[in-house]
């Protein structure tokens, strides 16, 4: 059994075979999956995806960089998404300076907000971060993020910054990246932190595995992660699908 924990099937790349994909990942032992939203629209389709497929579940939020345009309304619908029985958190939220825009004041300020309703609706967050380390642990800290819990999406950092989100109960999510042969310095975070922190994600359709690398990345890659992972830490596969799956149910509150 898979749960990958980070999936975006509403972009238009999946517009032709959608259903076919969805489909078959029962039969590919695909057994639940999150579809997470990016901006309003990609929640949106997240809440009908929710609604045409038994498991999938969604978060709703929008990520750093589709920040720019952002209203209080927004935060508004964003607040009564989120108490959708089959929206399981708040994401994908948090801070981008790769691309130097928006700017950072922008990206914080709707990156606390989207933590506040995070905390009042009692959900888990999914957070994106890149280059942004300190400003997003500063954050997180300052907003109380240890109270909602949540994952940290596509882990990039150091193995310190893994041990600081780790000890505020965060999970860390582990994707196709980790197969790639520069990723010396993800290997390693793999390898030294407990497999009880680890949740599986794709991000479909982008970083698909080694092998695959470059094409459009779903959710079915998702077993050479598993093997990748297994490799690591020197045990079986097995045991690598198992742990994850218990942790993603955990992750996102969900008792059976
Ligand atoms: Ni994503």
């Amino acid at each position: 059994m898979i749960f990958d924990t980070h999936t975006h099937y509403d972009d238009e790349v999946f517009d032709d075979d959608r259903e076919k994909i969805l489909g078959s990942l029962k039969e590919n032992q695909i057994e639940r999956i999150v579809n997470v939203g990016a901006d309003i629209a990609s929640s949106k389709m997240t809440i009908a995806l929710t609604e045409e497929y038994s498991f999938l579940y969604g978060a709703v939020g929008v990520h750093p960089s589709e920040t720019k345009e952002l209203t209080d309304q927004d935060m508004n619908w964003i607040r009564e998404s989120s108490k959708l029985p089959k929206i399981v958190a708040i994401g994908e939220i948090g801070l981008d300076y790769y691309w130097g825009e928006p700017e950072k004041e922008i990206q914080k300020k709707w990156f606390r907000e989207q933590l506040k309703i995070a905390r009042e609706e009692s959900l888990p967050i999914i957070i994106h971060s890149r280059e942004a380390a300190q400003d997003t642990l500063e954050i997180m800290k300052q907003e109380h993020a240890e109270e909602m819990g949540g994952v940290i999406h596509c882990f990039s950092y150091s193995i310190e910054m893994a041990r600081e989100y780790i000890q505020m109960g965060f999970y860390i999510g582990i994707g196709g990246v980790v197969t790639f042969k520069n990723a010396k310095k993800l290997k390693e975070v793999v390898k030294q932190i407990p497999l009880e922190r680890i949740v599986l994600e794709t991000d479909c359709p982008y970083l698909a595995p080694e092998g695959r690398r470059g094409e459009r990345n779903c959710s079915l890659y998702l077993p050479r992660v598993v093997q990748e992972i297994a490799n690591l830490k020197q045990i079986e596969e097995n045991m690598v699908r198992e742990q994850t799956y218990q942790n993603a149910l955990h992750l996102y509150r969900m008792d059976c």
